[in-house]
């Protein structure tokens, strides 16, 4: 007998997938987290999930701003050293995630060393380069604001109104980063691609900016007075201000390497990562997401197809004001979670502020879309089939085969395994046609970024279910043996819309979507 040897083929070489990348803006650690932070970690969790659910390799970066002059501040007035005032904050960073369920997978904390030297290769960099240079300042500095004042800031009556408290003249040295100089290259970027900042009037008010685009960028202080920061590497008698640390948190968690300075020799890792979604307040694009991210960025070799898209949020407000601690309109995230549940709250968020727009936060509202969303559409729909098939057929679901098979997935697919048999029989094309139309638009919105809308295409298909209830009566046909088909293909459609349901609206409730598999004994 002849022996045949089985020999591997080797698979053919596939180019590695690209990874989702995601950022969220890395929160101030000077105050405790309030609802506007927690809106944006969920928005970036929901996509985040909804990447991992189509089979994408993501990659979440998070994390907290933990340098500056205010954090100086606070823990002066705490009189605790910063390092022990912003680990007591991020600690409640952490743990309101943790309790909200948002799953970063890479934590951005400022004061980590490997940050520290991202940042400072950078600046050597740009010193070297001399993209980085000194200069003299003279002129009204407001002590409380921490800044230079321009004839800008003076009100009708050519005075520094009493928001910037006491101003006097001053005259410091600092370094400056060359700004201006990559204006062209900034608006010729912008008019080049389309969705470079989402959504589109946001890239318009950004252009608008840019034409306006005057000077360079401040980047140091004084250690004299501010020394929580990082240390400049070419004059130790400065540290690096704002942005230059925030910012590079985006590509120094993610592997970046500023010794190398040609792009496309960067790690692999890097690369594969690059460049990513970032989510920010529309209160940081203008100028810092969108003027100063992108010019560091390019100045440091950047090609314009490895700049990051900039996807940007309306902001929660308290009855159409600004929440803010001196306000005392301060909304405590974690008391919600408490009382509500994380999954209801982060229902509320992703339901009730349309990507891009404003909204007005209310515990009202909260409750109200929680009993009518939740509780009466899906609870409802999920306690009567499952009661259904308890009653007329001793929990067993009989396989009803679809004469229409509507494997229509969209980019991932619910159906998969499932055979395209979905209990449709009888049921007629207009289910069909239901089914497969939330399906689709689901995926065009979640894969926009448009959660609210997305969300309500869910909600619509769960009402179309109870209608399906309502209209089919399934306690008439329980009594009719000739009928027993029918109630067979209403409960295996009910069953699997609502396994379907579970996986669309699983980003968003990850833990009411495990509970329906559950009590589905779908595995
Ligand atoms: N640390 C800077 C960002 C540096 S990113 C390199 C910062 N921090 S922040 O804590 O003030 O804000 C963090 C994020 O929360 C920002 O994107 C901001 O827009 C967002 N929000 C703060 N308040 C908000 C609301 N009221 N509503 C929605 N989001 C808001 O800015």
């Amino acid at each position: 007998m002849t022996r045949c040897t089985l020999q591997r083929v080797p698979a053919p070489s596939t180019p590695m997938p690209k990874t989702f990348f995601i950022t969220t803006a890395i929160d101030y650690t000077n105050s405790a987290p309030h609802i506007g932070h927690s809106y944006e970690k969920v928005l970036a969790d929901v996509i985040a999930r909804y990447h991992r659910l189509k089979g994408d390799k993501v990659f979440f970066l998070t994390g907290v701003d933990q340098h500056g002059q205010k954090v100086q501040q606070s823990a002066e007035k705490q009189g605790v050293p910063p390092e022990q005032f912003v680990a007591g904050v991020t600690e409640q960073f952490i743990a309101l995630w943790d309790k909200l369920d948002v799953r970063y997978d890479a934590w951005a904390a400022t004061t980590d060393p490997l940050h520290k030297k991202c940042v400072q290769g950078m600046l050597e960099r740009l010193w070297d380069e001399k993209q980085i240079y000194k200069d003299k300042q003279a002129g009204y500095y407001s002590v409380r604001q921490e800044q230079f004042l321009t004839d800008k800031e003076r009100g009708a009556n050519g005075e520094f109104g009493l928001e910037w408290g006491q101003v006097e003249f001053r005259e410091e040295e600092n370094y400056y980063f060359k700004l201006e100089q990559h204006k062209q290259w900034l608006l010729s970027y912008i008019d080049s691609r389309k969705e470079a900042v989402i959504p589109d009037f946001r890239q318009t008010e950004l252009r608008n900016a840019v034409e306006k685009l005057s000077g360079d960028l401040c980047i140091s202080r004084p250690k004299s007075r501010l020394d929580w920061g990082i240390e400049l590497p070419f004059d130790k008698d400065f540290v690096n201000y704002v942005w230059f640390d925030a910012l590079t948190n985006y590509i120094s968690f993610a592997d970046y390497d500023p010794k190398i300075d040609k792009y496309e020799k960067q790690s692999q890792q890097f690369l594969d990562r690059w460049p990513a979604l970032q989510i920010i307040g529309k209160d940081i694009l203008i100028p810092a997401h969108g003027i100063y991210w992108l010019i560091m960025l390019h100045a440091i070799s950047f090609p314009d197809e490895a700049m990051p898209q900039l996807l940007v949020h309306g902001w929660w407000n308290i009855s159409g004001a600004k929440i803010s601690k001196s306000a005392g309109n301060v909304v405590d995230p974690n008391a919600l979670a408490d009382k509500y549940s994380a999954e209801a709250l982060r229902y509320y968020l992703m339901s009730d502020l349309a990507t891009g727009k404003d909204s007005d936060f209310s515990q009202e509202r909260l409750i109200e879309r929680y009993n009518s969303d939740l509780a009466n559409a899906l609870g409802n729909l999920l306690n009567r089939t499952l009661n259904m098939l308890g009653k007329y057929r001793n929990q067993q679901l009989k396989f009803a085969r679809s004469e229409t098979p509507t494997g229509e997935g969209g980019i991932f697919d619910p159906f998969e395994g499932f055979e395209g048999s979905h209990g449709l029989v009888n049921l007629g094309d207009e289910r069909v046609a239901k089914l497969s139309n939330a399906l689709r638009a689901h995926a065009g919105m979640f894969g926009a970024h448009l959660i609210s809308s997305g969300i309500a295409d869910v909600s619509e298909y769960v009402t179309s279910c109870n209608q399906l209830v309502d209209n089919a009566a399934p306690w008439k046909l329980a009594t009719d043996k000739g009928k027993h088909r029918d109630l067979d293909a209403v409960l295996y459609h009910l069953t699997e819309s609502l396994r379907i349901i579970a996986i669309l609206i699983s980003p968003v409730l990850p833990r009411a979507a495990h509970g329906i598999f559950d009590q589905l004994n779908w595995k």
